[in-house]
């Protein structure tokens, strides 16, 4: 799954299939509350970026999952998200929260003005290395200057999920991807969490989505109980607040 969202990127489709969300929104609901159970990967954001009071964007934002967190501090939060019964899904989340929305886009195409927002964040999202260059230079524009840009996606250095993801990813090249990020500006901060879930249906479940029948077998094997580490890498770049003289 993640093999055909990095090709997609490459090959500049404007939506990069996500199988896991798109096919089964609630598995990865469960997901995304057994992600980052004691809240290192907003631990991290937060010592990097001050959302308080300001203009979000989360792009990619899925079924709106993260929007509430940034919405209990933010100014405004706006979620863009390209594929529609999923900004049905995220507009239905946030309905009576004030100050948010949710908008039909994509990282390409922002739909959003010049120098509106002061974060721009995205999680599992489109930026996966290699081939986001568009996306990267929309997020500049749409941000004010000395606004920042925070890109949070999985680290398959990390055992033993990465482990996993490396099987069903022969061809990912993580000193690459580093490589890319750090030419294009970004620091890296590699942030170990741990994934807790309810139940070992839960797990398996979510295992399921995520890899290939048979990495999905093995995985559920390797974990012996419900909570499972998980490297993540943060990525932070800002706009430079003015004309370099
Ligand atoms: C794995 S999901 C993550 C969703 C959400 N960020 C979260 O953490 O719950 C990836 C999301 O990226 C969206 N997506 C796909 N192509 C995109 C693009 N070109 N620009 C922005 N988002 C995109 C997918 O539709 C999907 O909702």
């Amino acid at each position: 799954m993640v093999a055909r969202a990095l090709a997609a990127v490459r090959r500049g489709y404007d939506t990069v299939p996500s199988p896991n969300i798109w096919h089964w929104p609630e598995v990865y609901e469960t997901e995304n509350r057994a992600q980052d159970a004691d809240g290192e990967i907003w631990r991290v954001l937060g010592g990097l970026v001050d959302w308080s009071g300001r203009d979000v964007v989360d792009v990619g934002c899925g079924d709106g999952f993260h929007l509430p967190r940034f919405a209990a501090t933010a100014r405004h939060v706006t979620g863009v998200e390209p594929h529609p019964p999923l900004v049905r899904r995220a507009r239905a989340r946030v309905a009576g929260l004030d100050g948010v929305e949710v908008l039909a886009g994509s990282a390409q195409r922002l739909p959003l003005p010049d120098a509106s927002v002061d974060v721009v964040h995205a999680r599992t999202a489109y930026f996966f290395g290699p081939g986001c260059e568009p996306g990267l230079a929309e997020a500049d524009r749409v941000l004010r200057p000395g606004g920042s840009l925070v890109i949070v996606d999985l680290d398959v250095r990390h055992r033993p999920y990465g482990d996993w993801m490396r099987v069903d990813l022969p061809r990912y090249d993580t000193a690459e991807v580093d490589a890319f990020f750090a030419r294009q500006g970004f620091t890296n901060c590699a942030v170990q969490t741990v994934w807790r879930f309810a139940s070992r249906d839960d797990l398996a479940a979510v295992l399921r989505i995520e890899f290939s029948a048979k990495v999905a077998q093995r995985a559920l094997a390797e974990v012996t109980g419900l909570s499972l580490p998980v490297g993540y890498r943060v990525l932070h770049r800002d706009k430079p607040t003015g004309l370099l003289t």
